[in-house]
């Protein structure tokens, strides 16, 4: 046991309370950050005069070399002490002497940890959103080379209208695209600076809370103490953000595994992101789609875990909060698994093309436009709709497709028929003809293609990435 406290108690923490109390065994991913804030804190400390100068750089270095000692492995944190706040500040002091102990002068473990997990969640966040770049940039660069890959758009799981691989897929490029810009919406947002809040009410010293603040990166100190310590909402928005990210892999991923399905056959996975099966010698299953279909459960899980956990808290700080970590981790760690896997499967997949066109050819995915053709001639819509579904029940009789019929089969429904229906319903002109802004048509989903690759590079440029 080693902890920061005890002179005023007689007696020794019982073992088990002790280890049930303790978040070492986690926060210790949270190392970097908290040298981070504790340099930005005791380089306040003496500008402001709290600290001699000489103070403040002895109490800097010593941290600079714990957090190089950390990384070249020559330090490995202790599970014996009882967070990792407590195992920096006692290294320091074994190391530096009386001037270590300073260092958590006008500060609490509750402003220090506010402070850690915020910028334990500002690096997460980046991190989620390179990934996320990295899956669109796939997406993109897939969408360029299938605008003219014809497969059927579903409703209800049925096949209904014509569309291209690069709109279907352009699809969930806006979905990611959104959230791209979720998590930066949040980091705006929760981008304030809780040090200097103390355990509640602030301090007696005169801290110079912007300026840690700003060292630290952020644009600006908190207003308000007691909020200061209690705040997850931050955390719960991130949450709730890598909810959504999953949300979406997982629709896609539904679609991945139906589409490698034996009855689609729209998609082949490379062998690198498949697995078989111990006794049936014929599979090849999409596992990894599976799975972050299946991890999606658990993301929103760390999200009604803490939304859950601070219901019910009093303010200000409570050790219920510590409940946020695990969770948050957890979810983080998650959500980056599967962006990185899904990429790379969905950037090894092969795309049966032939097969998803005639797909789309079987499907009578052009009786609207079968129906459009007779409205230019002057049919109502209505009377449209009923002939083309008549010739639609005699294809399904006859186990054709529109397509197929001969002009004497369309003529004996309508007079109002002529040779050049068959141009006017091949895949590509419905394709074609969808020109309206969104459509797939070729010059609308170009369009699409150019302004998603615009709003990337926007993305980049307030990511700081170019
Ligand atoms: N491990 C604690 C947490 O994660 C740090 C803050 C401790 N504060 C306290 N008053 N015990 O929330």
């Amino acid at each position: 046991m080693a902890q920061l406290w005890g002179g005023r108690f007689t007696k020794q923490t019982a073992q088990e309370v002790y280890a049930f109390n303790a978040s070492i065994r986690f926060d210790q991913r949270m190392a970097m950050q908290d040298i981070r804030g504790s340099i930005a804190h005791v380089k306040m400390l003496g500008k402001v005069g709290i600290l001699t100068a000489e103070e403040a750089k002895q109490i800097e270095d010593g941290l600079k070399g714990i957090c190089e000692d950390l990384k070249n492995g020559t330090l490995s944190i202790s599970e014996e002490y009882e967070d990792i706040h407590s195992f920096v500040e006692a290294v320091l002091t074994q190391r530096i002497g009386e001037a270590g102990k300073k260092l958590h002068t006008g500060r609490s473990r509750n402003d220090q940890v506010a402070l850690d997990m915020k910028l334990y969640i500002r690096d997460a966040s980046t991190q989620v959103d390179l990934l996320l770049r990295a899956l669109l940039n796939t997406l993109l660069e897939l969408c360029g080379r299938h605008l003219d890959t014809v497969m059927p758009g579903f409703t209800h799981l049925q096949k209904a209208q014509p569309v291209t691989l690069a709109h279907h897929l352009g699809a969930y490029t806006e979905m990611f695209l959104r959230d791209r810009s979720r998590l930066l919406d949040m980091r705006k947002r929760m981008n304030l600076s809780p040090l200097g809040a103390g355990a509640l009410a602030g301090t007696t010293y005169p801290l110079d809370r912007e300026y840690s603040a700003a060292l630290l990166g952020f644009d600006g100190a908190t207003r308000n103490s007691m909020d200061s310590v209690s705040d997850r909402d931050y955390l719960i928005e991130f949450l709730s953000d890598l909810s959504m990210i999953m949300m979406h892999l997982s629709r896609f991923c539904e679609e991945i595994i139906l589409w490698n399905s034996n009855e689609y056959r729209f998609i082949e996975l490379d062998d690198a992101y498949s697995t078989g099966s111990s006794i049936m010698p014929q599979k090849k299953n999409p596992d990894i789609a599976e799975l972050v279909r299946g991890k999606t459960g658990r993301v929103y899980g760390s999200l009604m875990q803490l939304l859950t956990t601070m219901k019910g808290l009093p303010l200000a700080y409570n050790k219920d909060m510590q409940e946020d970590k695990e969770c948050a981790f957890d979810a983080i760690d998650t959500v980056c698994d599967c962006l990185k896997l899904f990429e790379g499967m969905l950037a090894t997949t092969q795309f049966n093309q032939k097969q998803m066109e005639d797909s789309a050819k079987k499907g009578f995915t052009n009786a609207t436009d079968a129906a459009d053709y007779l409205v230019r001639a002057g049919v109502p819509f209505r009377d449209a709709h009923g002939i083309v579904g008549r010739l639609v029940l005699t294809c399904i009789e006859r186990g054709i497709a529109l397509d197929d019929l001969s002009l004497e089969d369309y003529r004996k429904e309508c007079d109002a028929f002529g040779p050049d229906i068959y141009e006017a319903i091949s895949m590509k002109t419905c394709v074609e003809k969808r020109i309206t802004k969104g459509a797939p048509g070729p010059e609308a989903a170009k369009e699409m293609l150019r302004a998603q690759r615009c709003e990337m590079e926007k993305l980049d440029k307030m990511q700081g990435f170019v």
